[in-house]
C-alpha cells in the first residue's frame, strides 16, 4: 500500500498527516503529527530555520504514530502574493476531424501563454470549461468533432521567492516536495460535497494569519482569492480590549469566544489574566463576544465585496463552507449567513478510515485536503524529486492531472 503525506505549513501550526489509499479507494489516515508554527507569518516563511524546527517536530511524530519514515510530502502554499486570473485560449483543430487530448493540451498551453512576471511561478492551472465551435460549458472535449476549440483556464501564480522559501524549509528537514498546492484548493478536497461544487459554493479557510477563498462554479474552480486577516487578529483586538497579554487572549478566545452576541447570558463573566498584575480580572463575556463579533463581522463585509467584485454571486446557490481553526468559534455560520446573504456550513475532513477522529476538526481540512490531492493526481510513489534550485516540477504534467481530475468529477 502507498503512503503518502500532507504537510500543511500553517501560520499557526505546521501538520503532517500520514495516509495510505486502500485497495477500495478509500483514504485512511494512520499517523498526525503537529507542532506550532514560528517562522511563519501570513502564510509566507520568513525564518527557515524556525520553519525546519516546526516540520521537523511534526514530522517525528507523524512517523512515530504511522511506523513509517517520511521521504516526500505534498505541502501547501498561501499568503498575500497568490494571485489568481482567468485566461482563455484559442486553437484550431482542422476540419471534420475528432478533438484529441493533444488539441486539449495546446489549447490550455495557449491559454497559458501569458506574460508572467519573472518573479512569479505558475502553481495550478484549471480549465473552468471549453467551447468548440461557440458551444460553451463543454467538460471534456475529447472525442466531439469541431473546427475551433477554445478553453477557459484557472491560473495560479506565486511569488517565485516565497514558494522557494517553503520548499528549501521542506528540504532542510530531510524531505522533498513531491508537489506544492494552494491552500484553499487542498481544504476544498477534504471538505466539499461534489453537489455544492456544481451548485457553485464559496470555501472560505479562515487561518492563523489569512482568509483563502476559492470559488466553485459548475463543479470547477473559478476564483481564488487572499485576505490578509485570520485568527491572530481577533487575538490581538482582545488583548487591546480587554488589556490583556497575547497567551490568555488566546486562551479566553478559544475557551469562551462566540461570533454572535445573542449566544452570551446578560450576567455571563469570564477570567482573563490582565498585564502587570498576576490576579485575573473577570470582565462581562459579553466584551470578549463583541471584539470577536466585531473582527469577523468585518472579515465577511470584505469577503462579501470580494465575491461582489467577481461577478459570480447568482451563481453560488451552493452556499458558503467555512473552515480552518477559525470557523470553530460558535455562531460563526450564523454571522456569516446573515453577513454575506447566503446559506453558511462548517467544513471539516469526512468520509476517511482509519484514525479519522484524530483530524476531526476543521483545523486539519488543508492537511487532508493534500493527501486527496496526492490521491486524486495519482503522482504516489512516481519517484519524481524536487530539489533546491528545481522549483516546481513539470507544470504540463500538472496541468494534464488537473484536467484529467476535473474531467472525471
Ligand atoms: N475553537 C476555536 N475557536 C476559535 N478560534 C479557534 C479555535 N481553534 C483554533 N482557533 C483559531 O484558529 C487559528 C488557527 O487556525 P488554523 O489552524 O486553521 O491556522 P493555520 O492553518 O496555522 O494558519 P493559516 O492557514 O492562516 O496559515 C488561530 O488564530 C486560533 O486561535
Ligand atoms: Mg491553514
Amino acid at each position: 500500500m502507498n503512503k503518502i503525506c500532507g504537510l500543511d505549513i500553517g501560520t499557526s501550526k505546521i501538520v503532517a498527516i500520514v495516509g495510505a489509499v486502500g485497495e477500495a479507494g478509500e483514504l485512511r489516515v494512520e499517523g498526525i503529527g503537529e507542532s506550532e508554527s514560528i517562522g511563519i507569518r501570513k502564510g509566507v516563511v520568513i525564518n527557515v530555520d524556525k520553519t525546519v524546527d516546526s516540520i521537523e517536530r511534526a514530522l517525528k511524530d507523524a512517523e512515530l504514530m504511522s511506523g513509517v519514515q517520511i521521504e516526500r510530502v505534498y505541502t501547501s502554499i498561501a499568503g498575500g502574493h497568490i494571485k489568481g486570473i482567468n485566461q482563455r485560449g484559442v486553437v484550431a483543430c482542422g476540419t471534420g476531424r475528432e478533438i484529441s487530448e493533444k488539441d486539449v493540451e495546446r489549447v490550455i498551453e495557449q491559454a497559458k501563454a501569458i506574460s508572467i512576471p519573472a518573479d512569479r511561478e505558475v502553481i495550478h492551472i484549471i480549465p473552468r470549461e471549453f467551447v468548440v465551435d461557440g458551444q460553451d460549458g463543454i467538460r471534456d472535449p475529447v472525442g466531439m468533432t469541431g473546427i475551433r476549440l477554445e478553453a477557459e483556464v484557472h491560473i495560479v501564480t506565486g511569488a517565485v521567492t516565497s514558494a522557494q522559501n517553503i520548499i528549501r524549509s521542506v528540504n532542510k528537514a530531510g524531505l522533498h516536495v513531491e508537489d506544492i498546492v494552494l491552500e484553499p484548493l487542498a481544504s476544498a478536497l477534504a471538505v466539499l460535497t461534489e453537489d455544492e461544487k456544481e451548485m457553485g459554493c464559496v470555501l472560505v479557510d479562515i487561518g492563523g494569519g489569512t482568509t483563502d477563498i476559492a470559488i466553485f462554479i459548475d463543479g470547477n474552480l473559478w476564483h481564488t482569492d487572499v485576505v490578509l486577516v485570520g485568527g491572530e487578529n481577533i487575538t490581538k483586538d482582545i488583548t487591546v480590549g480587554l488589556h490583556a497579554p497575547i497567551a490568555s487572549a488566546e486562551k479566553v478566545k478559544i475557551k469562551s469566544g462566540a461570533a454572535l452576541l445573542d449566544l452570551v447570558e446578560p450576567d455571563e463573566m469570564v477570567e482573563v489574566p490582565t498585564v502587570g498584575s498576576r490576579s485575573a480580572e473577570m470582565v462581562p463575556r459579553r466584551n470578549l463576544v463583541s471584539i470577536i463579533n466585531a473582527r469577523l463581522d468585518e472579515l465577511f463585509v470584505i469577503l462579501g465585496n470580494e465575491i461582489k467584485k467577481t461577478g459570480l454571486g447568482p451563481l453560488i446557490s451552493g452556499g458558503v463552507v467555512l473552515t480552518g481553526g477559525v470557523s470553530s468559534t460558535p455562531g460563526i455560520d450564523r454571522l456569516a449567513e446573515q453577513v454575506l446573504q447566503m446559506p453558511a456550513r462548517i467544513g471539516k475532513p469526512s468520509g476517511l478510515k482509519g484514525i479519522a477522529d484524530m483530524v476531526d476538526s476543521p483545523r486539519y481540512s488543508t492537511a487532508v485536503g493534500l493527501l486527496h490531492y496526492a490521491k486524486e493526481t495519482g503522482h504516489l510513489g512516481s519517484g519524481v524529486k524536487l530539489l533546491d534550485g528545481a522549483m516546481f516540477r513539470d507544470v504540463t504534467r500538472r496541468m494534464r492531472d488537473w484536467f484529467r481530475e476535473f474531467i472525471r468529477s
